[in-house]
């Protein structure tokens, strides 16, 4: 009798997989792995019936052996991206659509995973690059034209959003995610009513989907329509977002008690709290409320916010900040440029031109990955680290911190981390708002924190430090007043090394 190859018994397995047969599929697999260990095949089928079972982990394993017995073949790296990506390691999964694009320049599918492991991980223009580069093999692939509309919004490019996002629903005219997307596309390039137009059918189409209820209860919420917008998030009590949202227009409408039980819910969903839920119930219910913003809301906050900022913040709000801090430091270190700077909360690096002249090495830390990918794009900084202020390693002659203390209240643990990252001498130059006397700090309107000039006072001398500097600044205008706040230079311990 002929014996059977590994390509024939895999041919086999696979059919048994294909008609659904996944017990005989599986049986067939793990016997080609045992007859034939060098042959990546049994380990692929493995792989995929594990992904089918939500076993990501178990897939991983074999889809890892298959990519090692079969480096050239894209099948295993497309699986093994998918399960990389279920188990939130977006950056890993992109490597293997690299691996396969470095073979075949061409593949489709490679671009287009490639593109959604981008736009998780925030790089949104080579995101867009691969998205259209699917696009040229297969142009009415719906989903990779919902995805390239979801880059491009991202990117702040609207029109050609909403391009995209039109396509997306031509082609695929019962999709109800794309439609919710559209009509977030058509809102955010202000074509408004076309929007809701746009998410009230995609409401109608599928009266159970949350997230259009919330893409409806959002466009009306922005434009002011607190009843509607209410009605819309009332459907979609799952979701987070919604919780949040309701509990934004009751505070708006003064209904305290009610606005306080959704930001409970929000919180009873999302422990991480992206939204900032924590900050406004101890608003609404007159609570000291946390000692610091929740992680998860100032990253989700500003990676929503990185492609505006700059000119929300210095068009909009007037800020100043970044000169603030550089008038002030001009003053002390004159025309030293062998410094060793450390810009925390960085953001876009607004502050990247002020710092850059006195440094030897300038560094930047922030929390939010999109708000990093702008200051990269300045390429001003020597390193760009994500984490926590607290997070801060190194040694440094100057720690700047423009604006971002106000997202922390409690600041002692800052100051003594300050004090352990800057050399002798070493200067921490930062801005606060400006809290009454008569409490350290407090928790504000907009969940910002501000800080009483005693507090600061004593703060930065307990951690060691000499105050240089400490004035009365504003570093934002806000419905065209001035929000008052401080600017402090703060010496730790002893003389500048030089
Ligand atoms: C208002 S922006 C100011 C950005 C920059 N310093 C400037 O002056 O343009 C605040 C920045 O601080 C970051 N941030 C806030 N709290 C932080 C923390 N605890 N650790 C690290 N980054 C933080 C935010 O992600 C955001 O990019």
């Amino acid at each position: 009798m002929a014996k059977i190859s590994p390509g024939e018994s895999f041919a086999t397995a696979m059919k048994a997989y294909e008609d659904g047969r996944s017990d005989s599929a599986r049986r067939l697999a793990k016997k080609l792995v045992e007859a034939h260990p060098k042959f990546g095949g049994g380990h692929y089928l493995l792989g995929l019936l594990a992904l089918d079972y939500n076993q990501s982990q178990v897939a991983l394993h074999h889809l890892d052996k298959a990519v090692e017995l079969s480096a050239e073949q894209p099948a295993p790296r497309l699986v093994a991206a998918t399960a990389l990506q279920r188990l939130g390691r977006p950056a890993e999964a992109a490597l293997h659509m690299r691996a396969i694009l470095a073979l075949y320049p061409d593949h489709a599918e490679a671009h287009a995973l490639l593109g959604t492991y981008l736009l998780d991980l925030e790089q949104n223009r080579e995101a867009v690059d691969h998205f259209r580069q699917a696009l040229v093999a297969h142009p009415d692939w719906s989903a990779v034209l919902n995805n390239l509309g979801l880059a491009l919004g991202h990117l702040g490019e609207k029109q050609e959003a909403v391009e995209a996002a039109r396509e997306a629903v031509r082609i695929a005219p019962d999709h109800v995610g794309f439609r919710v997307n559209l009509a977030i596309a058509l809102d955010k390039a202000g074509l408004k009513e076309e929007g809701v137009a746009e998410a009230q059918a995609a409401v109608q189409a599928d009266p159970d989907n949350e997230d259009a209820w919330l893409a409806l209860g959002m466009i009306h919420q922005r434009r002011n329509r607190l009843e509607p917008a209410m009605e819309a998030f009332a459907h979609a009590p799952d979701l987070p977002s919604a919780r949040w949202s309701m509990a934004e227009c009751l505070r708006k409408l003064g209904r305290m008690d009610e606005a306080a039980k959704h930001y409970q819910a929000c919180l009873e969903l999302d422990h991480e709290d992206h939204h900032g839920a924590r900050l406004g119930l101890a608003v609404v219910t007159g609570q000291a409320g946390p000692d610091r913003a929740p992680e998860a809301y100032v990253r989700h906050l500003f990676d929503d916010f990185a492609e505006d900022f700059d000119r929300c913040l210095v068009e909009g709000l007037d800020y100043r900040g970044p000169a603030l801090i550089g008038a002030a430091l001009a003053t002390i270190l004159g025309d030293r440029k062998d410094l060793d700077i450390m810009d925390l909360g960085c953001g876009t690096g607004l502050a990247g031109p002020v710092l850059k002249p006195y440094s030897k090495v300038l560094d930047g830390l922030d929390l939010s990955p999109a708000m990093l990918a702008k200051a990269r794009e300045r390429a001003l900084y020597d390193h760009l680290i994500e984490g926590y202020v607290l997070a801060a390693t190194g040694c440094y002659d100057v720690a700047v911190a423009a604006d971002v203390l106000v997202y922390i209240g409690e600041l002692s643990a800052v100051m003594t981390k300050m004090s352990q990252i800057l050399r002798p001498g070493g200067l921490f130059a930062f801005t606060v708002e400006l809290a009454d006397e008569g409490c350290d700090w407090r928790l504000g309107d907009r969940s910002r924190y501000s800080h009483s000039q005693s507090y600061i006072r004593r703060v930065t001398a307990e951690a060691g430090f000499e105050l240089d500097i400490l004035e009365d600044v504003s570093t934002r205008s806000e419905a065209g007043q001035a929000v008052p706040g401080l600017l402090a230079v703060a010496k730790n311990k002893e003389q500048i090394h030089g």
